[in-house]
């Protein structure tokens, strides 16, 4: 639990709600939590449901983990106390999207957890979906988009999710995409078929 350190702050109820808000949209807001190892096809997959409910007229946003990295978490290194700190302040972000009543994929590794059911418990209920998008070490590291995994063995980059640090796997991820098998096309469908049939879109 992060220390609430600021004193003298009190909520404020704002006139318009998130169900206004919602209403406005024609569709609930939601946090798409995309976790898996990289190079799994997260990003990828995320933009692809990004794209088709921004077709079928759906208000959403992408929250990426690199650009993420390259900006407001420009500061946070990969130890697992600043991975931490990266899945807090992008659950508190996401949150504040889906308020907004935007449908809110998200694409970070978030190897642990513990963060990511912190997450869980900031939203409303049904409204995180976590999709772990599952390949296999193998497949990630054949694949190599970014040429990390090569650097990661010959020890030129530490702490590296696969190989010197931990993945923690979902265990109740509201949907499993076998990205070892499937293209992006019929995975990115599996999520949308996953939002119209939990209603919310
Ligand atoms: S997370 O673990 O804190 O959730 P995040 O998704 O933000 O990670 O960033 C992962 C991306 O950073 C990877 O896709 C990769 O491009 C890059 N990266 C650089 N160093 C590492 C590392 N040590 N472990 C994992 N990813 C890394």
């Amino acid at each position: 639990m992060t220390e609430q350190k600021a004193t003298n702050v009190t909520l404020h109820e704002h006139r318009v709600s998130s169900d206004d808000r919602c209403k406005l949209a024609g569709h609930k807001g939601a946090v798409l939590w995309f976790t898996g190892l990289s190079g799994c096809g997260k990003s990828t997959v995320a933009n692809e449901v990004d794209y088709k409910l921004h077709e079928l007229g759906k208000r959403t946003y992408v929250l990426d983990g690199d650009n993420i990295r390259l900006g407001l978490n420009k500061n946070l290194t990969f130890s697992a106390e600043d991975r931490a700190e990266n899945i807090r302040r992008i659950g508190e972000v996401a949150r504040l999207f889906a308020d907004a009543g935007v449908i809110t994929p998200t694409a970070f590794i978030s190897p642990y957890r513990a963060d990511r059911a912190a997450v869980r418990e900031l939203l409303p209920e049904g409204q995180f979906i976590e999709i772990h998008v599952n390949a296999s070490l193998e497949t990630c590291e054949a694949r190599d988009p970014k040429g990390l995994y090569k650097k990661a063995r010959a020890g030129e980059i530490k702490d590296f999710t696969g190989i010197d640090a931990p993945y923690e796997a979902p265990e109740n991820a509201e949907l499993v995409l076998d990205s070892d098998n499937k293209g992006v096309d019929e995975l990115a469908n599996e999520v949308i078929a996953y939002l119209e049939s939990s209603g919310i879109v």
